[in-house]
């Protein structure tokens, strides 16, 4: 997957280097250009910034260096014509839908993916109306920039490319790959403090690990996020353990514990 991303900060996005997402890039998995948009500014002092109209604190992105960059980078076809298309342009921002697991996952299945990342009080609404594809938000909270919402994305999605997690199955137990939270985890040793593993879990039973798990999981859930549930195709026996744990379908917590623990 290629990955440009436009920024007055391009040393902000430095964690791009390191762990997980800098082995992707070093296996050639991801290939992640880094843009400053001052570069497409014109006058001598590189400014991107302009007074809103209209008045008001602040200042606001101007639309030129912006749609040079656009242009440059992703317009008809872009510098690389090996990539033959145009690319998804994501712009990260308050106003934007909510980023989720199930958008990372579309996302990953894109081979180009822009993110144009905004500071003071946005982009010019011109550009993301004529050049964006989706404008996303990681939280109802307001950043000082788009950087770390885009080293976010790019991290979450980097996760779901092919290769990039030793063990595939890691990330479809994962919390919301099925809609659900993900269950409790524990590693040696079998007890910490006078807490003691679940017993099912040293079983060797991975019918009965399996079921523990999806009804940890089905509790953690219900009581943690109960707004998830709602788009979670429950079982029979999903019910049963909800109703077993006073809690109901859509997860009207009653007295579950907060772990989600059942009943071994
Ligand atoms: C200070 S914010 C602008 C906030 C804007 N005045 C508002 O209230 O919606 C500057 C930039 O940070 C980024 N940003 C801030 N919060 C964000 C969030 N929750 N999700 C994604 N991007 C965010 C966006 O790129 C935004 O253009």
């Amino acid at each position: 997957m290629r990955v440009d991303v436009i920024t007055i900060f391009p040393e902000y996005l430095s964690p791009l280097d390191l762990s997980l997402v800098g082995r992707a890039r070093a296996r050639g998995i991801l290939d992640v250009h880094l843009h400053d948009l001052r570069q497409w500014a014109s006058d001598v002092h590189r400014t991107v910034d302009d007074a809103p109209y209209g008045g008001g604190p602040g200042m606001v992105m101007r639309p030129e260096p912006w749609w040079a960059a656009l242009t440059e980078i992703g317009g008809a076809g872009g510098p690389d014509p090996a990539m033959g298309r145009r690319p998804r342009i994501i712009v990260p921002t308050p106003v934007g839908r909510p980023f989720t697991q199930a958008y990372a996952a579309r996302l990953a299945d894109e081979p180009w993916l822009v993110f144009c990342c905004g500071r003071y009080e946005g982009i010019d609404t011109r550009v993301i109306e004529e050049w964006a594809d989706d404008e996303i938000s990681i939280g109802d909270y307001v950043l000082a920039g788009g950087e770390v919402a885009t080293l976010v994305m790019l991290e979450a999605v980097t996760r779901l490319l092919p290769g990039v997690v030793g063990n595939a199955e890691s990330v479809v137990d994962d919390s919301f790959a099925s809609g659900l939270l993900e269950a409790p985890v524990y590693t040696r040793p079998p007890v910490w403090q006078g807490h003691e593993v679940p017993a099912v879990l040293r079983s060797g039973d991975h019918g009965a690990i399996g079921r523990w798990r999806r009804d940890t999981a089905l509790l953690r859930t219900a009581h943690r996020r109960p707004d998830l549930l709602e788009a979670v195709d429950l079982t029979e026996h999903d019910r049963a353990i909800c109703a077993e744990h006073g809690m109901g379908d859509h997860g009207t917590a009653g007295g579950a514990d907060p772990n989600g623990r059942v009943a071994q």
